[in-house]
């Protein structure tokens, strides 16, 4: 058990003094008497965003269809833009990291052009743990491809409902295999996976792999290119703060630039001749290439400002920053709130090198209590059956309300304030 805090709020209040990142708070939205703890599901909006969306909505007022030319920066060239600027939170080179798309439907990109079954070698491996929309993903693709998900796509186990043992990842990664896709973070539990090893695992048994990272850039440093992986995916309006719905990014190392995206799209054309309009697809030999449609300027510009504020900031400082308050939330749920009548407990691993930037605090009644919080100003998310999920972010929380939340989960137990609020889920929780 973590013993390096004290449980004073006085002692949240030196925390908070000492925070390097505390400056950047300002640049953003807070809502007003609100403790925004959602930043893994929907961070908040930097000042800058702001100006940044008016901008591109101006150079369209003025200038038409010239801004995909003119526009400072011009629109035809902002996706490759904004993904080299995001290169170095991943470990990339500047053309090997593309925004584009969703998530999921990168997801789509990549699995079909790097998912090629020889033989037996026809197996595609995640986890039961994944985000609902990439096994939805990872299905339809394999039926798409004439293979049948019941049995070709391996769901490895977990033992608890919360961690998975990446030396089991290992040893279900055997001569059936064809592709591993796996998340780097989970979004119930917080666990980060060793992404190095098993990219290191799966290379040394011929077995293609890639992750989703939604719920690590820009919270947590990565290595891509160091590590060898071969794809991967995020999207952006979570700790990267780029706003609902704003548009994902994709990774391919650059080994794999002239292989043939597997679905092609205009986009995706050598942009120097993209406007020549043939028939003939040629696809960019990096990974613009797998890109498909227009991109969405408008989703992306908000991006352009919130990149700009994590860089100033510097990944090595958040991730520093964030462990702390993580730390510090679960030494607060383990010292004051573990034991009856509170009963909370700590469903993410403790070790700094093996969770993410949130932390998942389990209650039995977890969803009313999270009602209760909400209607005190705290914003959590919940995921079932038990799982109040809270992500100091250190861009713009402080420790102080990270010690008030627990405070305030102290209060809604001994005044039984959650039994007020409905068991029924809403419908975005
Ligand atoms: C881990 C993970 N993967 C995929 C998705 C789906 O993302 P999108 O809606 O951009 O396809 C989410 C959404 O929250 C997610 O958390």
């Amino acid at each position: 058990m973590n013993t390096e805090f004290e449980l004073a709020e006085s002692y949240a209040r030196k925390l908070d003094l000492e925070n390097s990142l505390a400056k950047f708070r300002e640049r953003f939205y807070v809502p007003d008497q609100t403790m925004y703890m959602d930043g893994n599901s929907l961070g908040l909006m930097c000042k800058e965003s702001r100006s940044s969306v008016l901008r591109v909505l101006d150079e369209w007022a003025t200038l038409g269809i010239r801004g995909w030319l003119e526009a400072k920066p011009p629109w035809f060239y902002f996706a490759e833009q904004l993904g080299s600027m995001c290169a170095s939170l991943v470990g990339a080179a500047a053309d090997e990291v593309m925004v584009t798309g969703t998530t999921t439907v990168n997801i789509h990109q990549l699995v079909n052009t790097f998912y090629r079954p020889i033989g037996e070698r026809r197996k595609i491996l995640a986890d039961e743990l994944d985000f609902p929309s990439d096994i939805y993903a990872l299905k339809s693709i394999l039926k798409l491809r004439g293979a049948n998900p019941d049995i070709d796509l391996i769901l490895a186990p977990s033992k608890d409902g919360r961690i998975l043992d990446e030396r089991e990842l290992v040893e279900l990664m055997d001569d059936n295999v064809s592709l591993v896709f796996l998340p780097s973070v989970l979004y119930r539990s917080g666990q980060l996976l060793d992404m190095q090893y098993l990219t290191e695992e799966a290379h040394r048994r011929d077995i293609v792999i890639g992750f989703d990272c939604c719920h690590s850039v820009g919270s947590v440093p990565h290595h891509f290119d160091t590590w060898g992986v071969d794809f991967a995916t995020w999207c952006s309006y979570k700790y990267l703060n780029a706003g609902p719905g704003s548009t994902a990014f994709l990774y391919l190392d650059k080994k794999h630039f002239s292989r043939e995206p597997a679905l092609a799209g205009w986009f995706g054309y050598v942009k120097e001749r993209q406007f020549d309009m043939s028939l003939e697809f040629e696809p960019s030999r990096n990974a613009g290439g797998w890109q498909i449609s227009s991109p969405s300027i408008l989703s992306s510009a908000p991006l352009e400002a919130s990149l700009k504020v994590t860089l100033e900031a510097g990944i090595e400082a958040i991730r520093k920053e964030s462990l702390r308050m993580t730390a510090y939330l679960m030494y607060l749920i383990d010292h004051s709130l573990s034991q009856s009548p509170y009963n909370f407990s700590i469903g993410t691993p403790r070790e700094d090198q093996r969770r993410g930037g949130h932390v998942a605090i389990e209650h039995e009644e977890g969803l009313r209590i999270g009602e209760a919080l909400r209607s005190r100003g705290v914003i959590p998310d919940f995921r079932p059956p038990n799982i109040l999920r809270i992500a100091p972010i250190p861009l713009y929380n402080t420790y102080h309300e990270i010690w008030q939340v627990t405070q305030h989960l102290k209060d809604i137990i001994d005044k039984g304030e959650y039994e007020r609020y409905s068991k029924q889920r809403r419908a975005v929780s």
